[in-house]
């Protein structure tokens, strides 16, 4: 165990698009566990777009990370010393510890996890918290049936992946709408899309019509601006919008102007935002029907894995541009596990 621990803080709140200024790597001394705590090891990291909003100090439904405070982020670790007697020295958790190397922690609120089921990195996301985001927004408010027509954004990430595959399993036609050609093949040959759409390329009002012959029953919101656009005026009557994110907004400086909401009336929409956290009760139950799923090869996954904490603020910076391909995660240590898996 190194004797000194490393963090990214926040140096500044950004305005517009974050910059690598925005951040600081420090050295701190490593932390003592208190009574009742672990010291885990970190071992993946998960960068997500939800942090944007926590650093931008705005109201909003989670508290804001402070200025010259760790980075938030939630991440997968082993356990290097424990105080308490319901972990062990080795045992592999996942909790919410920020961005560093280390982290005295409550064993409270860990969740142990089993590198025999899946890979242990899957817990930041097709086996968490973006996995879980797709199965309740489909549960509570998309509700896809067999033969409807499901349109999902940023499809090829975390959540649009799961989101889309489970549609399938609904019965649905799913239509996936990611930036470039590499990520619409993947979500058409991987993930068994009926059609991938390249919002970098494609005139996305014609390709919608093309791929949508029968129009949009639900539609995954996940990035806004242009792509809703796009979309909204092509839900079907009784369609659902599942407001799950708007990352193509988020460093946006001023709010831009919504759709025209009169068709909503008309059409009789359900439009929606739900906030995953308000479901953790439901993490358990995900986990239950989607990790069989991921071992069977019937839930697909991609990964995208940046070596080294120091890259953080860069491949988050990226994440916001649509860089990532797949679910962004930083590894800060080796994992044994995975060599032993495969
Ligand atoms: N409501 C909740 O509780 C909840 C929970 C988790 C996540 N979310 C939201 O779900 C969405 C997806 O999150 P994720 O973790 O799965 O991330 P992700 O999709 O793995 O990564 C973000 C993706 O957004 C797209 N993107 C980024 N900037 C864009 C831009 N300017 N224009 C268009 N697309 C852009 C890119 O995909 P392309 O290259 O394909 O465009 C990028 O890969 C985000 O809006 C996030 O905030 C909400």
């Amino acid at each position: 165990m190194e004797n000194r621990n490393r963090q990214v803080l926040l140096k500044r709140r950004p305005t517009g698009a974050p910059t690598p200024d925005d951040f600081t790597i420090a050295d701190a001394p490593l932390p003592e566990p208190a009574e009742g705590e672990v010291l885990v090891r970190g071992m993946y990291l998960s960068l997500d777009p939800y942090m944007r909003g926590r650093i931008s100090g705005q109201r909003s439904y989670a508290r804001p990370v402070e200025v010259a405070a760790v980075m938030e982020g939630r991440v997968v670790g082993e356990v290097a010393r424990s105080r308490d007697p319901a972990f062990r020295e080795g045992d592999f958790v996942l909790g919410g510890y920020g961005w560093q190397l280390y982290s005295a922690v409550p064993g409270q609120g860990l969740l142990k996890l089993d590198p025999a089921e899946a890979p242990l990195s899957t817990a930041l996301g097709v086996l968490g918290m973006p996995g879980l985001t797709a199965y309740v927004g489909l549960a509570e408010i998309g509700k896809p049936q067999p033969g409807e027509t499901v349109v999902v954004s940023a499809a090829s990430g975390a959540v649009g992946a799961v989101a889309g595959q489970l549609a399938k399993r609904a019965g649905a036609r799913v239509v996936g709408i990611a930036g470039g050609a590499d990520k619409c093949r993947w979500v058409e040959a991987e993930l068994g899309f009926d059609a991938g759409i390249d919002h970098r390329s494609a005139d996305l009002g014609p390709a919608l019509d093309h791929a949508c012959p029968k129009g949009i029953d639900v539609y995954w919101e996940n990035v806004g601006g242009a792509v809703q656009q796009a979309v909204f005026p092509r839900l079907n009557d009784f369609g659902r919008m599942i407001m799950c994110g708007m990352v193509a907004e988020y460093n946006d400086v001023e709010p831009r102007p919504g759709p025209n909401l009169m068709s909503a009336v008309r059409k009789r929409l359900k439009i929606q935002g739900f906030i995953v956290s308000d479901q953790w009760q439901r993490f358990a139950e995900y986990r239950a029907m989607a990790a069989p799923l991921l071992k069977g090869g019937e839930l697909r996954y991609r990964e995208d894995i940046v070596e080294g904490l120091d890259r953080a603020p860069e491949a988050f910076i990226g994440l916001l541009q649509g860089r990532n391909f797949g679910k962004l995660v930083v590894k800060l240590a080796d994992d044994q596990t995975r060599g032993a898996r495969s």
